[in-house]
């Protein structure tokens, strides 16, 4: 089993960074949804962590949901934009204040059809936020309204975002040299 040290390339973001601007985000939410019925749905796996440090930082009372996608088809260390549900939501979110919060966005594919599903349901509104934004990555138009940090276009791994499920643990967020990354052989 590699070490995250054999393929790291950088890190990006270290924990008091992250807990900075997860902080200053959690601030603009307060503002915004003051007086209102927040519902945060967290998209798993990879929201996991960013979700449960915002959540907490969050001074509004606010409810907590959470929904799997997983994408399918071609392409390994990237979305295909195939989005299919694992897991689906058990809050009626007719007529809610819904915040979706996402890892990373990056084709916009996943979110695009997260946010088509949820409009069906007739949600008063739906807000995206989302910790890494790879901009210049971007296939689908998607309105995100909330950004922790913009990315470049490199793999990039740790709090709550894998490679290969692994690595979701680590405190900040590093880029990987893939070139040196060796998959676990399951
Ligand atoms: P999109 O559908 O292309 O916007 O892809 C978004 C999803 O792809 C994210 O939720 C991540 O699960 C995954 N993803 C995109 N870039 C990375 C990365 O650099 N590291 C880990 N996962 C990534
Ligand atoms: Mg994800």
């Amino acid at each position: 089993m590699q070490a995250y040290t054999e393929f790291i390339d950088e890190v990006l973001y270290d924990e008091a960074a992250i807990r900075n601007r997860v902080a200053q985000i959690a601030a603009e939410i307060d503002h915004q949804y003051a007086g209102q019925d927040l519902l945060l749905v967290c998209l798993l796996r990879g929201g996991l962590t960013f979700t449960a440090d915002l959540s907490r930082q969050i001074s509004l009372p606010h409810e907590l949901d959470c929904m799997s996608l997983s994408s399918y088809g071609v392409g390994h260390y990237a979305s295909s934009g195939n989005v299919r549900v694992n897991l689906d939501l058990l809050t009626n979110i007719e007529g809610r204040h819904v915040l979706l919060v996402e890892d990373i966005v990056d084709s916009g594919r996943t979110l695009a059809h997260v946010l088509s599903m949820l409009r069906t349901r007739e949600p008063q509104s739906v807000r995206v936020c989302v910790l890494l934004d790879k901009k210049m990555r971007r296939e689908v138009p998607v309105q995100v309204d909330y950004v922790g940090f913009d990315v470049p276009d490199k793999y990039v791994f740790g709090y709550g975002i894998d490679i290969d499920e692994r690595f979701r643990h680590l405190p900040f967020i590093a880029t990987a040299d893939l070139a040196k990354y060796q998959p676990p052989a399951r």
